[in-house]
């Protein structure tokens, strides 16, 4: 099942892509981010993987963190990284409406690895997390793709997403205003970045 290619895949390689990761790579969007919270605010990290350095830029700037991720071992990097944040293992396909209540939600390089059939729902149910005027940041496939590749930091990875213009829409469809809609060129990898705002 392609779940368990993500979950023992991420468990493997965490260390190895947790070393990789450009820690730098989105500042310029999680400040942009940061600049429209209110002090103190709540953010719920979809797919946070070792928590670095999405998670730990929050907790550092006086924010509440709680992360979820379907990997164990990505978690487990997590809660050793980022003291202050809350981690739980989660798969994202199993949140459920109005589970959580927070301020902003974001999710970097995570939402494409579960199938594209399912990311409208997702967004819906992310929509139900925030107050009206709540915030997301996720980052997209830029591209349309459907596959697996074998070697990905070592180990099987599998990927599901529809295009930049598609994925626009969904976030629209699911009640947000979009504020910022870039394709990242970076690390010869294309993704689409989105920063948007619940409808009033
Ligand atoms: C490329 S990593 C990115 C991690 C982190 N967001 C970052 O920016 O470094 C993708 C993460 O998504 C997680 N993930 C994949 N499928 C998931 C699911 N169904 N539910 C929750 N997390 C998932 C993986 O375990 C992995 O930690």
């Amino acid at each position: 099942m392609k779940k368990n290619i993500v979950r023992e895949g991420y468990n493997k390689a965490a260390e190895d892509y947790s070393a990789s990761r450009d820690e730098f790579a989105n500042l310029a969007d999680l400040e942009k981010l940061n600049s429209l919270l209110k002090p103190h605010s709540t953010i719920l990290d979809i797919g946070c993987g070792a928590g670095i350095p999405v998670d730990k830029f929050f907790v550092d700037h006086g924010h509440q963190v709680i992360g979820i991720d379907i990997s164990e071992k990505q978690i487990e990097l997590a809660k050793k990284n980022v003291s202050g944040g809350e981690f739980k293992v989660k798969d994202m396909s199993e949140l459920k409406t109005g589970e959580y209540q927070v301020d902003a939600a974001v999710s970097f390089y995570a939402i494409f690895h579960i199938s594209r059939q399912e990311h409208q729902v997702l967004f819906k149910k992310i929509n139900s997390f925030l107050p009206h005027g709540g915030l997301i940041l996720v980052t997209m496939g830029a591209g349309e793709y459907e596959g697996e590749e074998e070697n990905f930091h070592g180990v099987k990875m599998w990927w599901s997403h529809y295009g930049a213009e598609k994925n626009t829409e969904i976030i629209k469809t699911a009640g947000f205003e979009i504020l910022l809609d870039e394709i990242d060129e970076g690390d010869n990898e294309r993704h689409q970045i989105i920063l948007a705002r619940k409808l009033k």
